[in-house]
Order: structure tokens, then sequence, then C-alpha cells
């Protein structure tokens, strides 16, 4: 379903018009499609239909209460890599013992706050890690479920920023030393050996690397068994990619297909990771333009979106559709869209052919993920508003910031 449709020249985020949305909110403003966000749950779950499965959403991608509440009613699960994260899926009614907990860097603190939660497992980066983790669980008096996050050496060909299953990356227990360190593991005290983990990257399309990762992480499951190390699951991470501009990604059902029927026979059970592919298409950023400014070289849109609110296209020189939301008839000229910050860098598209004038609206497509969720004060602009449609309501999800706040935690000298 195309959770923006256009309707006699104007753009509609289901049935409201995003012209009254700018009217009611202000801009810049995210609006998220509750029918989308639920319509992409459901074809992962037709996918998954019948396997012993669990979903869990990666709560990096966009991790607004109002989404994850609304996640957390379908009944799904969740992958953190923070405190914050956990404290924000428990406010949002999640249920812990669908949590996987991920990332390099987990602190004491952060270990406690998911061992008193009560998650389903850590996945667990290091031997240091584990070694910690062992002795948090101690402290507590608990065995705390363990997964070791095993790196692949699986190139994902994707974007080098979102590779994360290469030898050279930090993340993860490298491929040949997994082995003996589920050995080691198996004979400390506090750990429970509970799975095994992966996640090769973001952005992903074409299913075939993760299916070689998956292989090679089966090989390694049966290796184990043998030594009498049976694990209850298999976590394949997210990184199903969406389109952004002319990508060609797999359907949820194309890209679950070959792994369920690599894994589908087994008795772990499967878990995946997904973000972007659950809240990606169903969030635009809604801008308007403040300036149109004619330079030496180029035509510029001056919009009062910026890095900071989006800031995929700086950082990975990432596409998103820019189109108006009303139509009009004249000739498109091609522009610069830019922000207000002050950085050259401050862009959200190159070269974009539109017929727009000052005032007017435009909407920054697919920018449900990684969009509000990587998003900063920097120039001491508030964050953008978010809102969520529901058929023709309107729900005002996050308020956006007030310049007070922006240094309320602030102290000046004596
Ligand atoms: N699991 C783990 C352990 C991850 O590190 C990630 C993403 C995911 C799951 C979810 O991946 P997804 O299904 O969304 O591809 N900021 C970048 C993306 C960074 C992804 C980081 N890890 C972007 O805007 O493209």
């Amino acid at each position: 379903m195309n959770p923006f449709p256009f309707r006699d020249g104007h753009l509609y985020a289901e049935d409201v018009r995003l012209a009254e949305i700018a009217e009611k909110f202000g801009t810049p403003c995210y609006v998220y499609s509750r029918a989308s966000l639920e319509g992409t749950v459901a074809q992962f779950r037709h996918a998954l239909a019948g396997r012993d499965t669990l979903l869990c959403y990666a709560v990096k991608a966009n991790s607004n209460l109002a989404i994850l509440n609304l996640f957390a009613r379908l009944g799904i699960g969740f992958d953190i890599v923070s405190g914050g994260e956990l404290a924000r899926v428990v406010a949002a009614g999640g249920d812990s013992s669908k949590i996987v907990f991920s990332g390099v860097g987990k602190s004491e603190a952060e270990m406690r706050q998911a061992l008193d939660a009560g998650i389903f497992c850590f996945n667990v980066e290091s031997e240091s890690e584990l070694r910690r983790l062992n002795r948090v669980a101690g402290e507590l008096g608990v065995s705390a479920p363990v997964a070791l996050r095993v790196n692949p050496d699986v190139d994902p060909r994707t974007h080098p920023y979102i590779s994360t299953g290469l030898r050279s990356n930090k993340f993860g227990v490298a491929f040949d030393a997994a082995l003996e360190l589920y050995r080691r593991a198996s004979a400390v005290p506090h750990l429970r050996l509970r799975g095994i983990a992966c996640h090769i990257g973001s952005q992903l399309l074409d299913p075939a690397p993760i299916v070689e990762a998956a292989e090679k992480i089966l090989t390694l499951v049966d290796a184990l068994r043998r030594d009498g190390i049976t694990l209850n699951h298999i976590d394949l991470g997210g990184g199903l990619g969406i389109r952004y501009q002319d990508e060609n990604p797999p359907t949820a059902r194309d890209y679950l297909a070959p792994l369920v029927s690599l894994l589908g026979g087994r008795p772990e059970t499967l878990v995946f990771e997904p973000g972007r592919a659950l809240v990606g298409y169903a969030g635009l950023l809604l801008a308007r333009v403040e300036y149109l400014k004619h330079g030496a070289e180029k035509h510029f849109a001056v919009v009062d979106a910026a890095m900071n609110d989006l800031m995929r296209p700086a950082l990975y020189d990432a596409w998103h559709d820019i189109v108006p939301v009303a139509l009009r008839d004249s000739e498109p000229r091609t522009y610069e869209v830019v922000g207000p910050v002050c950085e050259s860098s401050d862009f959200l598209g190159h070269s974009r052919p539109l017929a727009i004038a000052e005032g007017d609206l435009v909407a920054v497509m697919s920018a449900g993920a990684y969009g509000m969720a990587m998003s900063s004060n920097y120039n001491s602009r508030p964050r953008a508003a978010e809102v969520m449609v529901d058929g023709d309501a309107t729900f005002l999800i996050r308020r956006r910031e007030r310049v007070e706040e922006l240094f309320a935690l602030e102290t000046v000298l004596a």
C-alpha cells in the first residue's frame, strides 16, 4: 500500500492532506502512517507464518514511543542497543521477554538493567563482554541468556558505513574464534548459552549475502551440537533494504524465503531484527520552502528542514525522493535542496527538478527509518514535531522542541 498518495494534485498521508498537517503542526515535521507500519509487520509475519520465529524490531531505526507501542500491541519483540532503548521499550509497553540486546559496548549498568528486566537474550560481541556479563549476573544471583554475535566475514554489498559483517568491522566475534569461545563460555557459571547471532549490514538489496552468512552460522551450530552445546535460536539480524531511488529490494517474502527454506526444517527458533524495512516507507519529512535563491551556477531551494533533522544525505550521500506537496503547472527548475545549517554538506537532495515557489511545502520521502532517530540540535535547532496519521485522524506523537529546552541542562559559571 502507498501511505502517501497523490489525489487531485495534492499529497496525502493516508486520508489527510499534508498541507493540513503543516497548517496544524508546523514544519519541519515527520509524518508517519499507522497503516503502513502495521502493514509491513504483517508482511514479515506472513512470510514467517507457521515457523517458530521471533521478530525483533530494531529500535534504533525509529524509537518514538507511539511507534514502539504500536509494535508492542502487535506482539512483536525488540532489538535494542542501549539502556536508553530498553527504557523506551518498557515505557512503550513492550514485552521484555522478547528483547535482544546487541552492541559492542554494553556497560555494567546496562547489563544490570537488562537482567532485571528479564530480556530474551544478550548478543555478546567479545570475550571481555562475556566475562563482564558473567560477573554482573553473578552479583545479581541470576544467569544471563547469551548468544554470541558472530562475524561471518561476508560482504553485504552495501554502503561501507553500514556494512558490519566483514572481518575488518568492529562487530561480533571472529568466525574462526567462535567455536572455542562457545566452549569456554559453556563452562562459565552465570551464563546460559541460548543462541547465535549475526548481522551483516543494512540496506541489503539481495538475499544472497545473508544466505551465505546463514550457511556459515549453521556449520557452527552443528559443530557445537556435536560438542554437546545445543542452541535454541538463530538470530540473523536485520538488513533488508528499501527503495529510495531506483533500487529493487526484495520483498520481505522474497528476502526471507531462501532463509526459511534453509532453516525451516530445523529445531531452532529463527530471530530477525529488521529496522528500516518496518518503518522506512512509513514516514516522510515535511518541510516548507523558505527561499528560492539563484546562485552563480546553481539554483537553491532553501527549506526549513536540515541535516540536523535528516542526516542521511549529509552522512552517506543518501538519496531521498523530494516531491512538492501540491502540484503546479509551471516548468520545473533544477534545484539544490538545502537547509539553513551552516555546512556545505547540509543538503537534502542535489539537482532535483521541482516546480515550486517560496512558501510551498515539499516532502522528503522514505524518511521513517534513521531520520528522527539520528536527528540532532546542531545550530541550536529544536527537533521537528512528529505526527502519526491513522485514516483521517492525526496525532501529535512528539511535540516540537522549544528553544529553551535546548539549553535547560546547561549552567553558567558562578
Ligand atoms: N540489528 C543490528 C545488530 C544492527 O546493528 C542493525 C542496524 C539492525 C539490526 C537493523 O538494521 P536494518 O534492518 O535497519 O538494516 N544509520 C544507517 C543505518 C545503520 C544501521 C545500523 N544497524 C542508515 O541511515 O542507513
